[in-house]
């Protein structure tokens, strides 16, 4: 048994509305622990909602779900979202930050919903920002950052609960050659750690760095 299973995932979203979109159809993988996968294809193809499910940030509508064989196309939000906090990092495309919030303050987010004492959770936060290399700009606003930085601090946000998963969205989306390079390696110094890294991208160049390319094309799976 795989580490991460899908088999014959589907998802609609709007279902029975005239807006009613077939975003996956049958989406079958198999991804072992430790492994760095990229997942590739048009814009539009499902990437992003292929990568909210494995993130547990939504659900299938159909197919089962594993990771570490336990179905979670079975269990309630509450348990989807004990999973999500204990396993999950997840990089959002767009970063998905609090723009007006300084770095730290973002990257406590997931901790802010935990019993952990503010005092700990800010000085976990800095760590973690130290281990992406920009512990200096902790108490700067992210709207005063770089797209390189920002994405740093997304992906310090991601790591602060120390997950075995890691998964991001166009982690080098908006980012010039030089600093997705750096980005890239950061990621892979993650996955040298032992984690497993799933991301989306549209550089090829990044694609082949990976142990393996998924190519997604209208919602499903077209090959490695
Ligand atoms: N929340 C949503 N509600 C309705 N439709 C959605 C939603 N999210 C995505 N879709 C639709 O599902 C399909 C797949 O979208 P998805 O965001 O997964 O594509 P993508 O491969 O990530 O594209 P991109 O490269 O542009 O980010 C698209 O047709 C999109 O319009
Ligand atoms: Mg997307």
């Amino acid at each position: 048994m795989s580490y991460i299973s899908l088999e014959q995932i589907d998802k609609k979203y709007n279902i029975n509305t005239a807006a009613e979109v077939h975003a996956l159809r049958g989406v079958s993988l198999e991804i072992n622990k430790g492994q760095f996968v990229s997942i590739v294809g048009p814009s539009g193809s499902g990437k992003s909602t292929l990568l909210h499910i494995i993130g547990c940030i939504d659900t299938a509508t159909g197919g089962r779900y594993m990771i570490q064989d336990k179905d979670l196309s079975q269990i309630n939000n509450k348990e989807l979202a004990e999973i999500r906090n204990k396993k999950i990092g997840f990089v959002l495309q767009e970063f998905g930050l609090i723009l007006n919030n300084t770095s730290i303050d973002n990257v406590s987010i997931p901790l802010m919903f935990s019993k952990t004492k503010l005092k700990d959770i800010k000085n976990k936060a800095y760590d973690t920002l130290k281990k992406v290399g920009i512990e200096d700009l902790a108490y700067k606003k992210v709207n005063q950052l770089s797209g390189g930085q920002r994405q740093r601090v997304a992906i310090a946000r991601a790591l602060i609960n120390d997950p075995q998963i890691i998964l991001a969205d166009e982690p080098t989306g908006s980012l010039d050659q030089n600093t997705s390079m750096d980005i890239i390696k950061l990621l892979m110094e993650l996955n040298e750690d032992g984690r497993t890294v799933i991301i989306v991208t549209h550089n090829i160049e990044i694609a082949q760095m990976c142990d393996r390319i998924v190519t997604i094309k209208d919602g499903m799976i077209m090959g490695e």
